[in-house]
């Protein structure tokens, strides 16, 4: 394996391999876990080579706070990165990925940014749509994996990559989950004991959304989630929407030939979660 900490360096190594063989991409902000290197394992297997990227984007936190509590682990990834035979680490400093100012591009997505995280984050998908760009432009990959954890960045990417006519295919890489159901996250390892115990609420709470989808209406699915929410001491609900999957548009009416997906965030503290299920 690999490790390279600037542009120049990678692309002089990038630009020695032969142009045919295929580049899987895995973006991280490091902090990795079984979730990421399952997405390395999955690049792997469809790429001759694979290049993860570690590097915690300053444009898509609108809090600093969350950005200054952001884990960083570069000697554990390196580790674990290496145990499964990845090719390729890429550590870029900010001022490689950013050389003028460190400022998010705006983009128009279409409004997927405007909904969920986009609401209640502010700038963050610029903030993304940014740093995935200039990755790519640097890496020039052949397949780029996201997980679904983040499914609304995936839509996303998906959209900007459509638009900007960009030459990678985006494979998205299903959540990995605890064997309680808590979506595997960098941010588990913020949660105290008590608020680690209590996190698998929230996969129980979208797969009884889930068992109920067909027979209840969306109005009473909100409702009932608030309440499993009000009445928890220790997790707060932020927002919780059925979605159209692919316009990520919420909705009180459900329509035929239409494809839903609940989206949830919640904070346990300052630890700030979120998690989705497909509906139908
Ligand atoms: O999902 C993440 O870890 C980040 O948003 C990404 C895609 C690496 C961009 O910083």
């Amino acid at each position: 394996m690999k490790v390279f900490k600037t542009v120049g360096l990678l692309q002089k190594k990038l630009m020695s391999i032969d142009k045919n063989r295929s580049i899987g991409f895995v973006p991280t902000m490091g902090a990795l876990h079984k979730g990421h290197l399952s997405i390395v394992k999955k690049a792997k297997k469809e790429n001759e080579l694979v290049v993860v990227s570690v590097f915690v984007n300053p444009t898509q936190f609108d809090k600093a706070d969350d950005l200054k509590s952001y884990p960083v682990t570069v000697d554990n990834d390196l580790k674990l990165l290496k145990e499964i035979h990845c090719d390729i680490v890429f550590i870029p400093s900010v001022e490689d990925v950013y050389p003028e100012n460190v400022q998010s591009s705006n983009f128009d997505f279409d409004g997927l940014d405007k909904v969920m995280e986009g609401a209640f984050r502010d700038g963050h998908f610029d903030g993304v749509g940014t740093v995935v760009k200039r990755l790519f432009e640097i890496v020039e990959p052949t397949r780029a994996y996201f997980g679904e954890k983040d499914f609304q960045q995936l839509q996303v990417i998906k959209k900007m990559v459509k638009k900007d006519n960009i030459a990678v295919q985006i494979v998205p890489c299903e959540i990995y989950r605890e064997n309680d159901g808590l979506a595997m996250s960098s941010r588990n390892t913020r949660l105290s004991e008590e608020q680690r115990e209590e996190a698998p609420l929230i996969h129980q709470t979208l797969l009884n959304v889930k068992k109920l989808f067909s027979e209840r209406d969306i109005k009473y699915l909100k409702k009932m989630v608030e309440d499993i929410f009000k009445s928890n001491d220790i997790l707060e609900l932020e927002y919780f929407e059925i979605a159209n999957t692919s316009t990520l548009l919420s909705t009180n009416n459900k329509l035929p030939n239409i494809n839903y997906r609940a989206f949830i965030a919640v904070f346990a503290g300052k630890v700030r979660l979120i998690d989705n299920i497909a509906l139908n």
